[in-house]
């Protein structure tokens, strides 16, 4: 059976995406911070509860090494990879007053978790395996009070 990850798998794109793989026959993982959200997906949607789900802020190199340690243990490979954890825009608003730790969480999790995700599960890949990386169209067209996603999703696509 082919593996999958999708990182945040409770809501929105990530949870469709792991509803799809389910119902294609993956043996699927994902994860997400907050559990009682999952929870939540899991009582509309009682077919996840073949989906191995784990708590985790893939902010946070520590739990997202302990994840990966756990795939890798558990699994050994992943056959693919969908980086789609992603908060709600934080930074919105006009650029000059956006707060700057705004802009820096923005810069983390936008950048920095799909870059660190995909450190990890390049070294779970055997050849032939596949990463999608969620971007968004903001990525190539100027949003007015976005313009912090803007490099970050530009950046997540090289
Ligand atoms: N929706 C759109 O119109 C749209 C358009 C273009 C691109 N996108 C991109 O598509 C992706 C998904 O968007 P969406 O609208 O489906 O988002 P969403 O409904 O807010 O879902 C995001 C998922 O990521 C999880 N997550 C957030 N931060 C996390 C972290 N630090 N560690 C682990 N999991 C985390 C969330 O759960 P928790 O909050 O519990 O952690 C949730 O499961 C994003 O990359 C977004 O940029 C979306």
């Amino acid at each position: 059976m082919k593996i999958v990850l999708v990182t945040g798998g409770s809501s929105g794109i990530g949870l469709q995406t792991v509803l799809a793989f389910q119902q294609a026959g993956y043996r699927v993982i994902t994860c997400s911070r907050d559990e009682n959200k999952w929870n939540q997906a899991l009582a509309t949607h009682p077919e996840l509860s073949a989906v191995d789900y784990l708590p985790v802020d893939l902010k946070d190199v520590h739990q997202a090494d302990r994840f990966f340690g756990y795939i890798r243990e558990s699994y050994g490979h992943l056959d693919i990879a969908i980086n789609n954890a992603s908060p709600k825009l934080e930074s919105r608003g006009e650029f000059s007053s956006v707060p700057i730790d705004a802009l820096y969480s923005t810069m983390v999790t936008d950048f920095w978790i799909h870059t660190l995700c995909l450190r990890y599960e390049l070294n779970l890949m055997p050849a032939g395996s596949a990463i999608v990386n969620l971007s968004s169209v903001n990525g190539i067209r100027p949003t007015p009070n976005a313009a912090m996603y803007l490099p970050q999703n530009m950046a997540s696509k090289d």
